[in-house]
């Protein structure tokens, strides 16, 4: 009975979650990871990684290995992964034994990357391992009808990437990817405070600040948040009180390129798909679904109706696991 565990991971630029059917999310966890530089031994992944950014000894550095939606560095990525794969197997004990495992890699990798990707989790103990493109899982995880010949189109805008898909009868009709997302946004912040108020903040700060008072190019009420950062000036701690229409200011450069792109991505529609896009609309996915007002200027600037999975972060992770049913459809998006 133990044949049938199935197993989805989404190896996100920002978070790593692994879901398990009938538990549904059993980790979500930021996809950082904390190495001893003299023996490379694994120290901590994860949240407790991600605590220990620039708080540690000389010889333990903490980094993300998944960086713009493609694998900074392989080793690294690897290490998290089966650390992050035996985390999973303590939670779920004997269930977790021989799974059969879809994980989601990140949409910049390429062929050689997906096949070591693979291994990596093979070694681990995987019975079966499939990998699929993003969109694809995102779509299957907000619950759109993919294999249906109707056009399902899914924004999902992730920590280092956005990608747009129109999927129809189980297969990518056409697709694009920016490396534009919450990363890129965070870091608008960053230089926006700096230019501004010759403060600098942290990449922690900046992701508060967008996820408090960002706000995607619509008129809003104006929210203000106090922040603490250094003084370029004197190194001293200093406050500074932001403004939700400076940050929108600081955002709204990413903004428009990543409307750019779904715009493109529509255009390239096979016109009979067309008119379910104007009916059906795009779902979104991903953290940056959740960033304040996009729903109502994405609507407005492209004239579809705009939805928000039910729970955007863990579309993909949710849409790897349930994926294996579709996989012989899907054959074609993996290696
Ligand atoms: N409430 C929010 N408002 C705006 N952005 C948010 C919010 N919550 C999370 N995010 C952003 O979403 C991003 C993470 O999203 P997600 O987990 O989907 O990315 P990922 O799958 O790891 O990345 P990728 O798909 O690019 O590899 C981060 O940049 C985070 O700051
Ligand atoms: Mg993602």
């Amino acid at each position: 009975m133990w044949n049938n565990v199935e197993i989805g991971i989404d190896l996100g630029t920002a978070n790593l979650l692994v879901y398990s059917k009938g538990k549904g999310i059993i980790l979500n966890e930021p996809s950082v990871v904390a190495i001893n530089t003299q023996t490379q031994e694994v120290l901590a992944v994860g949240l407790e990684a991600k605590s220990m950014v620039g708080k540690t000894p000389a010889n333990i550095v903490a980094v993300r290995p998944l960086q713009d939606g493609v694998i900074a560095d392989f080793d690294m990525t690897s290490k998290m992964l089966k650390a992050i794969m035996r985390k999973a197997s303590k939670q779920l004990g004997l269930a977790m034994r021989k799974p059969n495992v879809v994980v989601c890699a990140p949409s910049g990798s390429t062929s050689v990357e997906r096949r070591a990707i693979l291994d990596a989790v093979k070694s681990c103990g995987a019975k079966q391992v499939h990998v699929i493109e993003e969109p694809v899982a995102a779509a299957i995880g907000a619950d759109l009808p993919v294999e249906e010949p109707v056009a399902n189109v899914v924004v999902d805008i992730g920590g280092g990437t956005t990608e747009v898909a129109i999927i129809s009868f189980g297969g990518v009709v056409s697709c694009s990817s920016v490396r534009i997302g919450g990363d890129k946004l965070d870091e608008g912040i960053i230089q926006y405070v700096r230019k501004s108020y010759n403060v600098l903040i942290g990449e922690r700060t900046a992701e508060q600040i967008k996820m408090e008072i960002g706000y995607a190019p619509i008129t809003h009420e104006e929210m203000t948040m106090e922040i603490r950062g250094r003084d370029l000036v004197n190194g001293l701690p200093k406050t500074v009180t932001l403004r939700s229409t400076e940050i929108q200011q600081a955002i709204q450069e990413h903004m428009l390129q990543l409307l750019e792109s779904i715009r493109s991505t529509l255009e390239d529609c096979p016109p009979e798909l067309s008119g379910d896009i104007v009916d059906r609309g795009i779902m979104l996915t991903g953290g940056g679904a959740l960033l304040n007002g996009i729903q109502e200027w994405l609507s407005t600037e492209i004239d579809v109706p705009v939805h928000i999975a039910p729970t955007p972060l863990e579309s993909v992770a949710i849409g790897t696991g349930r994926s294996l049913k579709f996989i012989d459809k899907l054959q074609k998006a993996t290696v």
